[in-house]
């Protein structure tokens, strides 16, 4: 019984041990994918930026990425093309409103707050958007 908890608990010391060493790996690998984000970001300043991203849309990272930390530049969910179009349109809003990156004036957060599915107007806002439409 000893032998066999002795052997349990060596497995799940190298199993954290993989784990450890993969997430170190994450970090001090360069990004390979980059088509919105500053190609110069570290991956420490990626994994920032990417838990700030899903807690915004209060989703994990595999609501955009495939498999592991090791897939992570592969382009193979729809999600991730969103994700990128969303970046753009928040560089863009920050842009017209004249936030920057110390200060800025819209974040995932600003619409998401927490959902995969930002809040509409209780009317639904279509009058609002018919009415900007023109
Ligand atoms: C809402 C979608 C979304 C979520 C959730 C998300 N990511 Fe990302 N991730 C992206 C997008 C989009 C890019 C590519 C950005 C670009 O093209 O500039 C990216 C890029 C990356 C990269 C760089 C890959 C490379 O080599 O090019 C890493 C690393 C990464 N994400 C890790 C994570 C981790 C870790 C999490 C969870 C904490 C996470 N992501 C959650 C959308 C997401
Ligand atoms: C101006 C408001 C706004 C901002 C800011 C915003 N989004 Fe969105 N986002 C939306 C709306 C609206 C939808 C569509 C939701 C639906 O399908 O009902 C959406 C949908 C998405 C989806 C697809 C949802 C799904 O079902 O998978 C992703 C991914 C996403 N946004 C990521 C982001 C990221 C990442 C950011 C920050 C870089 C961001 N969004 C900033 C309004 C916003």
């Amino acid at each position: 019984m000893r032998v066999v908890s002795a052997i349990i608990t060596a497995a799940c010391a190298l199993t954290i041990g993989v784990v450890a060493a993969s997430a170190d790996a994450e970090r001090q690998q360069a990004p390979q994918n980059l088509q919105v984000l500053p190609k110069d970001m570290t991956m420490e300043q990626i994994t920032q930026t990417m838990q700030s991203i899903r807690q915004a849309l209060g989703v994990q990272c595999t609501h955009c990425h495939v498999g592991g930390p090791a897939d992570r530049a592969k382009d193979d969910k729809p999600e991730k093309t969103m994700a990128r179009n969303m970046m753009k349109m928040v560089q863009n809003l920050n842009d017209m409103l004249g936030g920057t990156a110390e200060a800025p004036m819209v974040t995932c957060f600003t619409c998401h707050r927490g959902a995969l599915k930002p809040a509409i107007a209780p009317d639904g806002g279509g009058l609002l958007a018919l009415a900007l439409r023109n």
